[in-house]
């Protein structure tokens, strides 16, 4: 399901059992960033809707039956064109091994399947580390944005576009014969 994962690491689609798991790494993985406000605002961004109905366009890696790395995706239903990256992580201890892009790769595979050429995301000003992976992986920083997910809640967006010629025709579309 995902290339390139070190051994040892499998991967599936995310699966509703995983929501405690998952929330239970966040602290850690994000090495306490922003202190109690950023982990009270980080577990907000996972309530169980995302394990309930965003499974097919996330992913889980294991290492020997625990949780690796994660990442939660979904199909913008606003912008045809849209894929969105909710949220991500990776083990420190696996840090620099290419599990991140991985995950990312395997999800704009997703996204070209269901026609989509555009992937967004955002992360916190504070994130630098996130900000560095992500223009790595090719995305477009913006200017920090002030209050963009509400009040004290400053975010940089991204924005990357897939190439074209890789998009499929979305099955939708395929149904309709056009
Ligand atoms: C950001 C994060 C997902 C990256 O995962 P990762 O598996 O370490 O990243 P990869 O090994 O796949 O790195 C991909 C590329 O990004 C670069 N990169 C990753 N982290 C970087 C950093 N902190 N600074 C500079 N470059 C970085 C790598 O060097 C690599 O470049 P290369 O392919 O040219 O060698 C991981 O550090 C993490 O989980 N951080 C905490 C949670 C977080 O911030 N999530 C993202 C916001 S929601």
């Amino acid at each position: 399901m995902i290339a390139d994962l070190p051994p040892g690491l499998t991967a599936r689609h995310l699966m509703d059992e995983d929501h405690l798991p998952v929330l239970a790494v966040l602290d850690r993985w994000w090495g306490g960033l922003k202190g109690q406000a950023g982990s009270t605002e980080r577990a907000l961004l996972l309530p169980r809707l995302y394990f309930d109905h965003f499974t097919t366009t996330s992913f889980v890696v294991e290492r020997d039956g625990e949780i690796a790395a994660f990442l939660i995706g979904f199909l913008s239903q606003t912008e045809p064109g849209t894929a969105y990256v909710h949220f991500a992580g990776v083990d420190p201890a696996l840090h620099g091994q290419g599990v991140g892009r991985a995950l990312y790769q395997a999800f704009f595979a997703i996204a070209q399947s269901y026609g989509r050429h555009h992937v967004r995301c955002v992360t916190s000003p504070e994130n630098s580390s996130s900000q560095a992976f992500h223009v790595r992986l090719g995305f477009t920083a913006s200017a920090v944005k002030p209050d963009y997910d509400g009040p004290g809640l400053d975010r940089v967006t991204f924005s990357i576009e897939l190439p074209v010629d890789a998009v499929a025709v979305p099955p939708a579309e395929r149904y309709l014969g056009s």
